[in-house]
């Protein structure tokens, strides 16, 4: 598939997308979002692909939403226009996706990162919400998904001041799941993957949905969600045969029936 701001490749059973945009530090405009979606939804639907990476370049994963898309908007044209529903679909894809993050994540692209299920990153990766810098504030999550990732105190500072991040403090304030050498950080971030990817695919889907739930759900209702998911589970052909497996000491084949 020929694409215009994105390229996408495979991997074993890893899909990869690469945002495209490098002179605007992939600025994450329209025509790329729907790419994106477009990609990820063709790879949700392929057996062949058990969980995807997205990422942009070394210096940038993504600089945020297009500034210049946007300086005109007026609050009429951003509800008529779906671009901030690009981060909700991406929620909606059922098989797990790993942000590999090198360089600048700020804004749209941080809300980008935060809304991927993990996120492998760079050493010389910086999260960061400036919206606050143009006279707004993050509207794809940031205020919401920051906050329960760092706590309030720290995403006050990033929301209101500006701050970014290192890669070292997202690693120790839970933002990110590791920090890898610059030079490999795909490389890492794709083998990351390939590993989630050889699991039991239906376990994968209903195991992101149910740690999803948390956000959604109080939690008297995200363990009665979970329990239902877990009893669910026990009516797949990989349940019977992850157990022989391990009662039989051998590798398990999973058949994502
Ligand atoms: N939108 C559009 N273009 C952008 C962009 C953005 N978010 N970020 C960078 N670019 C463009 C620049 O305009 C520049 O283009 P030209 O060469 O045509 O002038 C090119 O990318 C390179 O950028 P810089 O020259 O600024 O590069 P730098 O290395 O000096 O600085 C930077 C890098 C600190 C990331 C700086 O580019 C920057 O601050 N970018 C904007 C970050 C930002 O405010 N993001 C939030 C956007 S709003 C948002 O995302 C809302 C939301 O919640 C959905």
């Amino acid at each position: 598939m020929d694409y215009e701001y994105i390229i996408t490749s495979t991997d074993g059973r890893v899909g990869i997308v690469q945002f495209n945009r490098p002179k605007a530090l992939n600025a994450l405009n329209r025509g790329l979002m729907s790419e994106l979606m477009d990609a990820l939804d063709a790879f949700d639907a392929d057996d062949d692909i058990g969980c995807m990476v997205i990422t942009g370049s070394e210096k940038a994963f993504a600089a945020g939403a297009d500034i210049k898309e946007m300086v005109n908007a007026t609050p009429a044209a951003m509800l008529d226009n779906p671009f901030i529903d690009y981060w909700d679909r991406l929620r909606r894809i059922g098989k797990p996706v790993v942000a590999a993050v090198s360089g600048f994540a700020l804004g749209g692209g941080c809300e980008l990162a935060m809304a991927c299920d993990m996120i492998i990153a760079s050493e010389t990766a910086r999260f960061g919400q400036p919206e606050i810098n143009l006279g707004i504030i993050p509207g794809a999550g940031g205020t919401q998904r920051m906050t329960l990732a760092v706590g309030k105190v720290l995403a006050m500072d990033m929301v209101l001041n500006g701050r970014f991040l290192t890669a070292e403090e997202a690693l120790q304030h839970g933002l990110i799941n590791r920090i890898v050498p610059t030079e490999l950080y795909l490389e890492e971030a794709v083998k990351f993957a390939a590993e989630i990817a050889a699991r039991a695919p239906v376990a994968l889907r209903l195991g992101k949905e149910a740690v999803n739930a948390v956000y959604e759900m109080p939690l008297q209702a995200g363990l009665a969600h979970e329990r239902r998911l877990f009893y669910m589970l026990f009516s797949t052909e990989d349940q019977k045969e992850g157990m022989d497996a391990f009662i039989n000491k051998r590798q398990p084949e999973w058949k994502g029936q």
